[in-house]
């Protein structure tokens, strides 16, 4: 697939001054001489911020690591994880569509994508609110079908589910990520089988659910006031 440049582009872009700070950190932890090493976190946080990774974003980044524009173009343009046009204003709906998932009912969440969000992939919805992609697997084959949304995994899905998780997401509820059919993770779908059958205490969640809701930032747009400790 071919990656370019959006049409539209907004005029200029600046960090926040909470990421200005995050940026000048990663910065400073790379030798003399090798701070161009910092230009895919500082990329990541530039589309954390805003969405999605624009022009002057892009221009803005290479003038921070005194790097040529063609080089941070080259970066941002080789790998998928950077969105090169406009997301939904709420979440990027990422569905795998790699075998397994495929097995077991990704097609099934692609019509839910393209009913309700947009025909094409990388295409926003009419509120503007969403937009969805298809992706490669993410490694989460045992929960599968799974989609990956803002920053986490919503697995085990159904094409209700996932209906359901949208009408969350906008009406502005995050719903918990994880399994989404009462696993817990991604032992037996008839329920354990052998080691801790019975009497084992269990957490709510699973230890990346749970990582997950404790953050909070699954959809969020990142200013780096929350996070500039790291
Ligand atoms: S095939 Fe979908 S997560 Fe691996």
């Amino acid at each position: 697939m071919l990656r370019r440049l959006h049409p539209d582009q907004p005029d200029s872009f600046a960090f926040t001054p909470a990421n200005q700070a995050w940026a000048e950190a990663q910065i400073a932890k790379f030798p003399d001489g090798r701070q161009a090493s910092a230009i895919i976190p500082l990329l990541w946080r530039a589309q954390e911020q805003e969405g999605w990774l624009t022009r002057p974003a892009i221009e803005y980044v290479a003038g921070m690591l005194g790097l040529a524009y063609i080089r941070a173009l080259e970066v941002a343009t080789f790998y998928f994880m950077f969105q090169l046009a406009p997301v939904g204003s709420v979440a990027n709906v990422q569905v795998c569509g790699t075998t397994p998932c495929m097995l077991c009912g990704a097609e099934d969440l692609v019509a839910v994508c393209k009913e309700r969000i947009a025909k094409r992939p990388h295409t926003l919805s009419a509120d503007g609110k969403f937009s969805w992609e298809e992706v490669e697997c993410l490694g989460a084959c045992s929960n599968a079908p799974m989609a990956q949304i803002g920053k986490d995994y919503y697995e085990d899905l159904t094409a209700e589910k996932l209906g359901w998780i949208l009408d969350e997401l906008a009406a502005g509820r995050v719903p918990p990520p994880g399994p989404q059919n009462g696993r817990f993770a991604s032992e037996p779908a008839e329920g354990l089988t052998s080691l801790e059958t019975e009497g084992a205490e269990r957490q709510p969640h699973n230890a990346s659910v749970d990582l997950a809701l404790r953050l909070g930032d699954t959809v969020k747009r990142i200013d780096g006031t929350e996070t500039a400790k790291g």
